[in-house]
Formats: C-alpha cells, sequence, structure tokens
C-alpha cells in the first residue's frame, strides 16, 4: 500500500530484486548440481569447487547456467536427484554407459533440452510426467535399461515436435505404440526393439519420414499388417523380425532407399511381391519363418537374403510352381490367403496331402476342391477356371462376396458347384446342364432378376454390381443385366 506515492523508493527495490532473483536461480543451479555430484557414486572427478561451470564436462552460457552436462561412460552408479528439471536452461543431458539406478528424474518443462541420453544404466522407473514439455527435444536415448518397471510411451510425447531419433530399446516399453507419429515430422530414426510391445503398427506412419524403423523382437509380438511401409518413401532400414505380425508383404517400390528388410519370424503370408525383387537399394532382406506361398523369390545375387526355414513356398529354390499350384495360390490369394490355407497348401504337389483337395491319382489332376465351412472370406478367383480337370468344386457356407466368375462355366468336367450360404453379387453366369448349382442364401446374388420381376428397385446398384470389368454406370437396362436375367429366368425354370 502507499507504494505508489513513492516512486524514488520504489526503484532501487526493484533492482535489488531483480538482483536477488537472479542470484537465486544461479544459486539454484549450483544447489542442484552439488546435489548430483553428492548423489553419483563415486563423485565424478573434476567436480569440485564452488562454481559447477568449471567442472569437467559441464558447460554454461554467458547467465551462468547450465546448459550441457556430459558424464558418458565414467562407471559411475548411485543415483539422480528428483528436482534435475530446475536446470531450466540445461540443452544437452549425456549420462549414458554408467550404472546408475534409482527412478529416472522427470524431465518436465526443460524447455530448451535438445539431447538427453541416458541409455546403458540401471535406472528403475520412467516417471508418468517425463515427457512434459520438452518442447525442444530433438534426441531422446533411453534404451538397454533392462531394469526399468513397465512404461509404455506417453501421449506427452506429441509435443516434442523436433524430435529426430527416439531409441528405447530393451528398455521394458510396454503396451500399443500410440499413434502420434504425425507430430514428429522430422523424425528419422525410431528403434524400439526387445520390448514388450503389442498391437499394429500406427496409421500415423502413414507418410512419415522415418528412415531407420527397429520394433524387433517384441516379448508377445506386435500384430496386424505392415501395409503402411508402402507409405514410408524415406525408409532405409527396417527391423521387424520377431513379431506376428500378418498379411501379405505390401509393395514397397515407393520405398527406394530400403537397403535392409528384415521381416523373418512372423505369419506372413501371400506371395511375395515381385516389387519387392527389384528394390534399387536393396542389400540384406530376411524372410524365413513365415507362410508365404507360391514360387520362392529369387533376388540380385548382391542381395544377402534368408529365405528358408519354415515358408511354404512350393519350391526350395527359385522357379516356377506347378500349373495347378498356381492356380491354387491364385485362388487362395482370392480369399486373403488365409493361415487355414497357407499351412495346408505347401509344396508343389497339390496332390500330395494337401488339405481340401482330391486328385485323380492316376493323372494327378486335382478334381474336387471342398472348403465348405472354412471360414473363408474375400472373393472367388477366376484361377480356378486353370483347373481343367475340376469335377466339384465345394465353397458353401463361407463368407465370400463379389461375382461368380464367368470363367467357371468353361470348366469342361464341372458337375458340381456348391456356392450356397454366402455373400456373392451379380448375376449368374450361365452353367452347361450337366452343372448342379446351389446358390440359395445368398440375399444379393442375381437380385437384378428379383428386382425386373418386382418392377422397381435399384437397378443401378445391381448394374454395377453386376459388371466386375464391364460397363458399370449405366443406369439403364443394360443387354448385360438382361442376359442374366434371362440366364436366372432359365435357371429358375431348370430348377423347379
Ligand atoms: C511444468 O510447468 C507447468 C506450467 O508452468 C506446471 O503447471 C507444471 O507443474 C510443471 N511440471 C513439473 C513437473 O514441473
Ligand atoms: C541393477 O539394479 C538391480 C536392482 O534394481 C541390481 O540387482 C543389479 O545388480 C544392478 N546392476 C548393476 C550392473 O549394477
Ligand atoms: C495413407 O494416407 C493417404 C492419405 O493421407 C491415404 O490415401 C492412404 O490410403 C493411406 N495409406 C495407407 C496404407 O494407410
Ligand atoms: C546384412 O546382414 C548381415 C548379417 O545379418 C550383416 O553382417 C551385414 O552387415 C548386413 N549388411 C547390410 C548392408 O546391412
Ligand atoms: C491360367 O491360365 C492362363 C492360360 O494358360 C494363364 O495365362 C494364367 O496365368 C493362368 N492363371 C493362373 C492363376 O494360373
Ligand atoms: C490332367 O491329366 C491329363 C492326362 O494326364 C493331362 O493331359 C492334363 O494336362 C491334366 N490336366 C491338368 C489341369 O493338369
Ligand atoms: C461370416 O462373418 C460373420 C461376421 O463377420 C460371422 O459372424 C460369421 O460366423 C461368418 N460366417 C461364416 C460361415 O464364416
Ligand atoms: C453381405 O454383404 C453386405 C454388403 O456387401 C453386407 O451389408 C451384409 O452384412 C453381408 N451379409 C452377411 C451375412 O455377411
Amino acid at each position: 500500500m502507499g507504494e505508489d506515492n513513492k516512486p524514488f523508493y520504489r526503484l532501487p527495490f526493484l533492482l535489488l530484486s531483480i538482483f536477488h532473483l537472479v542470484s537465486v536461480v544461479i544459486s539454484d543451479d549450483a544447489f542442484v548440481m552439488n546435489k548430483l555430484a553428492a548423489s553419483l557414486k563415486p563423485t565424478p572427478s573434476g567436480w569440485s569447487g564452488s562454481d559447477p561451470c568449471k567442472w569437467t564436462g559441464v558447460n554454461c552460457d554467458s547467465n551462468h547456467r547450465i546448459t550441457a552436462i556430459n558424464l558418458a561412460s565414467r562407471s559411475l552408479s548411485g543415483t539422480l536427484p528428483s528436482d534435475l528439471n530446475q536446470l531450466s536452461q540445461l540443452q544437452i543431458l549425456s549420462l549414458q554407459n554408467n550404472i546408475i539406478s534409482g527412478p529416472l528424474p522427470s524431465l518436465a518443462n526443460l524447455t530448451n533440452l535438445e539431447e538427453a541420453f541416458l541409455d546403458r544404466n540401471n535406472f528403475t522407473s520412467v516417471p508418468l510426467s517425463f515427457f512434459v514439455g520438452l518442447e525442444s527435444l530433438q534426441v531422446l536415448s533411453l534404451g538397454e535399461n533392462y531394469n526399468l518397471a513397465p512404461w509404455s510411451i506417453p501421449l506427452d510425447l506429441v509435443q516434442s515436435s523436433s524430435l529426430v531419433t527416439f531409441y528405447a530399446s530393451k528398455a521394458n516399453v510396454v503396451g500399443m505404440i500410440p499413434d502420434i507419429f504425425r507430430s514428429f515430422p522430422n523424425l528419422q530414426s525410431l528403434r524400439l526393439s526387445y520390448n514388450r510391445l503389442t498391437g499394429p503398427l500406427p496409421p500415423s506412419f502413414n507418410g512419415s519420414n522415418i528412415q531407420n524403423l527397429w520394433l524387433n523382437n517384441q516379448d508377445y509380438g506386435l500384430s496386424g499388417t505392415i501395409e503402411v511401409l508402402g507409405t514410408m518413401a524415406q525408409l532405409t532400414q527396417v527391423w521387424l523380425q520377431g513379431n506376428k505380425l500378418s498379411g501379405l508383404i505390401p509393395d514397397l517400390s515407393a520405398c527406394t532407399s530400403l537397403f535392409d528388410l528384415q521381416l523373418r519370424d512372423n505369419q506372413f503370408t501371400g506371395v511375395v511381391p515381385t516389387t519387392l525383387m527389384s528394390l534399387p537399394s536393396l542389400l540384406n532382406v530376411s524372410l524365413s519363418n513365415n507362410k508365404l506361398m507360391g514360387s520362392f523369390p529369387e533376388f540380385n545375387s548382391n542381395v544377402q537374403a534368408i529365405i528358408g526355414g519354415i515358408n511354404n513356398f512350393c519350391n526350395l529354390k527359385p522357379g516356377s510352381c506347378d500349373s495347378q499350384v498356381t492356380a491354387l495360390i491364385a485362388v487362395a490369394g482370392g480369399f486373403g490367403y488365409p493361415m487355414t490355407l497357407a499351412d495346408a497348401w505347401d509344396g508343389n504337389d497339390p496332390c500330395h496331402g494337401w488339405r481340401f483337395i482330391t486328385c485323380d491319382t492316376k493323372n494327378k489332376n486335382v478334381t474336387v476342391i471342398n472348403l465348405a465351412k472354412q471360414h473363408l472370406s474375400g472373393k472367388i478367383s477366376p484361377a480356378i477356371a486353370n483347373l481343367t480337370s475340376l469335377r466339384d468344386l465345394f465353397l458353401n457356407d463361407n463368407n465370400l462376396t463379389g461375382p461368380i466368375p464367368d470363367a467357371l462355366t468353361t470348366l469342361p468336367q464341372l458337375r458340381v458347384l456348391d456356392l450356397s450360404n454366402n455373400n456373392l453379387t451379380g448375376k449368374i453366369p450361365a452353367f452347361p446342364e450337366r452343372v448342379t448349382v446351389s446358390i440359395s442364401g445368398n440375399a444379393l446374388l442375381g437380385h437384378n432378376s428379383i428386382s425386373s420381376e418386382e418392377g422397381g428397385g435399384s437397378t443401378d446398384t445391381l448394374s454395377s454390381a453386376n459388371s466386375p470389368g464391364g460397363s458399370p454406370k449405366s443406369p439403364s437396362f443394360s443387354p448385360a443385366i438382361f442376359a442374366g436375367t434371362v440366364v436366372v429366368l432359365v435357371f429358375h425354370v431348370l430348377r423347379f
């Protein structure tokens, strides 16, 4: 009160308090540094005297504030003081390769911190607020802290939008990889190997600039597909071995700098895409111990390729598959290469113990495919028409969608075609009279005839469902629909 009346009194007081404030901050830095020196065992050599700015490996700015601490590889044990984040001007913290234990201190609000090397120590926990407000962080290295209590990557990390390098391999990280990678436009290197991460690759990897991606050897295993890799054009090294990743190997032709791709020990299915064999920078690749099918991939001779192990290729070396095998693999492809078929259709002779297949033993021709009730989804591949000795085809009681391929009508020996209880669409092709076709339980199949019989309905949708390769746009009553209707009507007449 009344201070406003005493301006001359006020100015020196103000100066004094500013001075006081500055000296408090300075002595706070010294206070924290002395605490750090005392909690490390032994006290780092060169860490004596009253001015921490003169200690070995310590840098200060012109205001006598601590900006860098370098104690890497000094055989230090002991612990870190919990108020280390009082060093608010700290930019670089290098404590790697010691045996420091106890909880990591929070780094919260170290807004100037650019690089923190805490790897290869013996820390016991990561505090919840560890990553709060690290606005300048570029490099964080936490790997090889084997005794950390399980922790997961917190969403607070999104505040570190300048992040370039994040290493936390062998650090007991659990949970999912958070879907936050749109926040790190500069991220180049993400290493989280040998942890206990689960769940999928985050969709926000899409379009990221990550070059070096190590997510290998998770205890239980990451799952889901790796389709997103195809959008990560900057990738150079991808280690995903030792997980539970599945689905197809995607087209990686955008990844022109990729030189090292480790996919072994997962559950990938399908055929190896030819685009993988022609990746321009590839030098190292591993595919072994998956469920891959089709012909054994052939890489350029300069590529170190580990392919064998347990896979389901038709051959043990490069070369084309038997033509019936090729057709059956295309059939499996229509269903998305399900694990049941990857496991069941191994090798180059479909007449040698392949489940779901019956052969004419004399000629070694596939005569029966029975895939009824196998929980299949996807589409019926027209490649079935290449199995020209096929007599019976059972695909009933699955969840198949899409059209019945016209090519099936060309199978010269076909007698039984059971497609009942699926979700097929489009017209019913005109099969020869000798073929018994079962299509009941496909609500949308041949719907065009029903809607025209009923004198209305959704002709538009039907015409597009009707012609996968034809002219889908016309809402009018096209000749194709007309033909289909006639076929369906004839079919109905024949049935009843
Ligand atoms: C970080 O700063 C915010 C705002 O200044 C403050 O509320 C919070 O308590 C600080 N956190 C820590 C752990 O120091
Ligand atoms: C690391 O800490 C654990 C206890 O948390 C201890 O048993 C172990 O000996 C420590 N390792 C080293 C190398 O000091
Ligand atoms: C990646 O993102 C683009 C647009 O952001 C999207 O069109 C594309 O489908 C996405 N690809 C994958 C594999 O998620
Ligand atoms: C390829 O892998 C082998 C063994 O895994 C390794 O020794 C070699 O350095 C790798 N080469 C490249 C170019 O990554
Ligand atoms: C089916 O046979 C045709 C003609 O021989 C061939 O061009 C095609 O590649 C075959 N498709 C499959 C999947 O076997
Ligand atoms: C079926 O067997 C006959 C006689 O051996 C053969 O000519 C024909 O190519 C075989 N068909 C298929 C699809 O392999
Ligand atoms: C079809 O899919 C549905 C849901 O996705 C599932 O409940 C049903 O069991 C499946 N039917 C067959 C025959 O696999
Ligand atoms: C059949 O497919 C349609 C759309 O394609 C879908 O809405 C419907 O749920 C499916 N029915 C079954 C039984 O899967």
